[in-house]
């Protein structure tokens, strides 16, 4: 029996920022963020949206599909938490009506944790193989206005069935980890900004990389060059590009720079006009891959390298399925991208500096998102979210 992805949706916010607006507005050259970070857009929410509209959002289709009764369990990764106690999957149990035998849980370890998510459903659906699993990985990235991450902001949700003899990817139970105690990027619970030290993070990412291939490498036997595509985690597209320059070169692969671009490319595109999802943005690049390959998928090794700050990084692959391309949404996600309204850069600021209401009253949202889920109030503390 092979387990792994069955079905995947993603999801973003109806609006954007050009990294062109943002340029102009700092006096410095876009191509700095077209080329040279290789993002274009970055999704903003608006005022009514969060991690939880956005990933009921994402994950309607999926639960359409299947019935609410199918899902055994909702493991929800995030690392833009809304509550230090309360899983944010338990909001979107209730509005996309699971089943209440159902169980929800929500995962932490940055940009990681829908890896774990994903490798957790994969070992319970090996032992209730009649039991599929939704996944759900959504974030809002934010950092501090005119710091170096600020163009590397974005929000997104991605949602996964995990099931047996799944219709999209065969998941292989071989993974390789690389763990240390680093401070590259983190948040403590006072602030609603990341903090970072950019430059020292993509080193650790690439160190990462290189530890979590080796232990991959070792412990399945898959050679380099027995993998046809690569998806990053991707705080920005660039990353990608560094990330696999370095590998082929680990592997003394002789490629060349057109070859390892075709490796990855296609994986960029949803991502480049996103902005970084953090636990959503690989498995958004898996779906752009997917999506926007021109070349038939049905058997090609994807390999994936999985990483959040702090940090644990996970390297791991999948086997493309044939038909995978009927369990695909092509057409939803580009309607999804291609209706969004761009922001001038004081409507961006207008977004940026809403703080969420601590006084306890009733504070009604204004309506924006143009999504199916939207959060109506927060009223006594609560927040309280409706369907459309
Ligand atoms: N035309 C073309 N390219 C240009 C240019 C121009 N006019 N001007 C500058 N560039 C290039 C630079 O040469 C540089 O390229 P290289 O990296 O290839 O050298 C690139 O643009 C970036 O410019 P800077 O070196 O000046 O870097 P920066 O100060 O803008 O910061 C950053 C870049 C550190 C990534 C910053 O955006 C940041 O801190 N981002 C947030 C942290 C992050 O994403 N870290 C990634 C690893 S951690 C992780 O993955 C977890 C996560 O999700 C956060």
């Amino acid at each position: 029996m092979s387990v792994g992805i069955d079905e995947i949706s993603f999801y973003t916010s109806g609006q954007y920022l050009d990294l062109k607006t943002l340029a102009q507005q700092q006096g410095i050259d876009p191509n700095k963020y077209y080329d040279g970070i290789g993002q274009e857009k970055m999704a903003m929410p608006s005022l009514d949206e969060d991690i939880v509209t956005l990933a009921a959002n994402a994950a309607l289709p999926i639960v359409e599909r299947v019935g609410p009764d199918a899902i055994a369990a909702l493991l929800f990764a995030t690392e833009t938490g809304i509550d230090q106690s309360k899983a944010a999957g338990v909001y979107v149990h209730r509005l996309l009506g699971l089943h209440s035998n159902s169980r929800v849980i929500e995962l932490k370890q940055a940009c990681y944790s829908a890896t774990a998510a994903v490798q957790m459903a994969c070992a319970m659906v090996a032992r209730q193989p009649e039991r599929p699993i939704l996944v759900i990985a959504s974030d809002v990235a934010r950092y501090d206005l005119e710091s170096p991450g600020e163009a590397t902001q974005g929000c997104g949700a991605v949602a996964m069935l995990i099931s047996a003899n799944p219709r999209i990817l065969e998941i292989a139970p071989e993974v390789g980890n690389h763990t240390e105690d680093v401070m590259d990027f983190w948040r403590p619970n006072y602030r609603s900004n990341a903090l970072v030290d950019g430059k020292y993070s993509t080193k650790i990412y690439l160190k990462s990389l290189k530890r979590s291939w080796e232990n991959y490498t070792e412990l399945s036997g898959v050679t380099y060059d027995e993998i046809d595509y690569f998806c990053y985690h991707l705080p920005f597209g660039k990353m990608a590009q560094k990330a696999h320059s370095q590998l082929a070169r680990v592997n003394r692969s002789g490629q060349t720079p057109e070859e390892l671009e075709r490796q990855i490319e296609p994986t960029l595109i949803y991502n480049r006009a996103i902005g970084n999802s953090y636990t959503a943005s690989m498995y958004i690049g898996l779906c752009s891959l997917l999506e926007n390959s021109t070349d038939d998928l049905t058997a090609k090794r994807i390999g994936f390298f999985s990483y959040g700050s702090g940090c644990v990084a996970e390297f791991f692959a999948g086997v493309v399925q044939p038909n995978y391309r009927s369990a695909l949404h092509p057409q939803k996600h580009q309607k999804v991208l291609s209706e969004r309204v761009e922001l001038s850069h004081d409507e961006y600021l207008r977004l940026y500096h809403f703080a969420n209401p601590t006084d306890g009253g009733e504070h009604p949202m204004p309506e924006e998102t143009r999504g199916r889920f939207r959060l109506a109030t927060i009223s006594g503390h609560k927040r309280e979210y409706i369907a459309r």
